[in-house]
């Protein structure tokens, strides 16, 4: 199967998951680095941001060894917490702010597309700690001013620009899930926060249309592709119809579209959890809809009725609408418990063709970790992760058939480039093309999948893949 040659292959990753704490002054604090000081403990063998792959001092070593790869792209974000040393004033941390720069001219220097994404997560603490984060108005504010600024240094050498990775993620699991830092569980909250996300990407897309910077602009959606366990029965398909309302189109259809759907906000209403806004920003919505969206789509998401009676005193949650079913004998990861189902990429890419008017979209991360890759590790000391070749042959192939099909994806593009630090699960799971050693000094070294996503750069074919079932190597 032959890859166009305008359809671009490259990779992602984030500033916190890479940077490091290196050169990083009092008072910088994202959310995240609070949530992990406050509560080490939950993260996989107490490794966090604070090292990371240690990106701020190992970056043009990185960027050489995506230059040696033919990387066409790499997205990364620019770390908000650290880009000022005041966010109300808008003082810049200029050796912070200059970092920025040689990366950015280190990527192009290698001919690599530079795509950013101007919020990975990173909120600053002390506009949590002042205003509660994503809650209040000011903090889009300050978020759209903070845009502008970056417009104004890098537009002229970037011209993908993203407002927000997975910007459903933070509050789902603070808000509505309560399992994290600071478990403020609040589902008006969880929907306010959602609400000002959309109206900053509107703001930042006027912005940015305004200053003339020929470039594009969009986001990154995690796109929760919801199955219904049986689709010839009514509940079922139903069931993951509220999974799909509740978890993309509260995002995607303003985004896109520019209006809610009416559906959505009579649910939101009979469930006590309509967002508080003006009036005056629904124009700005729907006036200012994105460029482009990038798609994280990772595995699939299998639903069915609701089988028991929820309770009606519980505070809100969508899992009131269906409850997760398992399929037997699906293929998954089992470090992960992640489903493997590549004709997902055929699927969601038929509903950007047909339910978004064929909008532009590309896939922004896709790929496969497990633990202890040392288990793969030959006798020339290079990991032969093979799972991840088929892993990415797969789901490439769903996603280029679709494309020979009309739809309009422009590119590809693997978590993650290197091994990085995830939420949580640390350096658990490994997801890099380039191995961290964590045992020596964070070398790198390129895996069995890196040499082989160079040769797929290069040729631009998929050989015919088999379909594999995922089973540990064993001794
Ligand atoms: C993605 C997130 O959903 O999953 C990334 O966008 C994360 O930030 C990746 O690193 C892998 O997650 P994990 O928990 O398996 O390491």
């Amino acid at each position: 199967m032959r890859i166009p040659e305008d359809f671009f292959i490259g990779a992602s990753s984030s500033a916190w998951q890479t940077e490091g704490w290196q050169g990083k002054k009092e008072g910088q604090d994202s959310y995240l680095d609070t949530w992990y000081k406050k509560e080490f403990f939950v993260w996989h063998e107490g490794k966090g941001p604070d090292v990371a792959t240690d990106f701020m001092t190992r970056y043009q070593d990185d960027i050489d060894l995506m230059k040696k790869i033919g990387l066409e792209a790499y997205r990364t974000s620019i770390n908000w917490s650290r880009f000022f040393t005041d966010y109300e004033n808008l003082e810049i941390d200029e050796e912070y702010a200059q970092h920025i720069s040689n990366v950015i001219d280190a990527l192009l220097n290698a001919k690599i597309r530079p795509m950013i994404a101007i919020e990975h997560y990173e909120v600053p603490q002390k506009l949590q700690d002042k205003f509660g984060g994503w809650n209040s108005r000011e903090v889009v504010k300050l978020y759209v001013e903070y845009a502008k600024i970056l417009f104004n240094r890098y537009g002229d050498r970037v011209k993908d620009w993203f407002t927000f990775n997975e910007p459903i993620v933070p509050q789902t699991r603070i808000h509505l899930d309560g399992i994290r830092y600071p478990h403020d569980l609040s589902p008006k909250k969880w929907m306010q926060c959602n609400y000002h996300k959309v109206l900053a990407t509107a703001l930042t897309v006027k912005a940015y249309h305004e200053m003339k910077q020929e470039g594009r602009i969009g986001i990154i959606h995690n796109w929760e592709l919801s199955y219904p366990r049986a689709e010839s029965y009514f509940p079922d398909v139903k069931a993951a119809h509220m999974y799909d309302l509740f978890h993309n189109r509260l995002f995607v259809d303003p985004l896109v579209k520019g209006k809610y759907s009416n559906e959505l906000l009579d649910l939101l209403h009979e469930n006590n959890i309509m967002f508080d806004y003006r009036t005056s920003d629904l124009k700005i919505i729907s006036d200012n809809t994105i460029d482009i969206i990038g798609i994280n789509l990772y595995f699939p998401t299998r639903v069915q009725e609701k089988l028991e009676i929820y309770n009606s005193k519980a505070a809100f949650n969508p899992k009131k609408y269906y409850d997760v079913f398992e399929l037997p004998g699906r293929k998954f990861n089992k470090s992960r418990g992640w489903e493997i189902y590549p004709p997902m990429m055929y699927d969601v890419a038929m509903i950007m063709k047909n339910e978004y008017g064929n909008f532009p979209w590309f896939i922004s991360e896709n790929g496969m970790g497990i633990e202890n890759e040392n288990q793969f590790r030959d006798e020339s000391n290079i990991i032969q992760d093979d799972y991840r070749i088929n892993f990415i042959q797969e789901n490439l192939h769903w996603l280029i058939k679709a494309v020979n099909e009309g739809c309009n994806c422009e590119g590809y593009m693997l978590w993650a480039f290197t091994d990085c630090v995830s939420p949580m699960n640390a350096f658990k799971n490994r997801y890099g093309l380039v191995e961290i050693d964590l045992d020596n000094n964070l070398n790198r070294k390129i895996k069995k999948s890196g040499q082989w996503y160079k040769t797929l750069i290069a040729n631009r074919t998929i050989s015919n893949y088999t379909d594999f079932l995922y089973e540990e190597k064993k001794e």
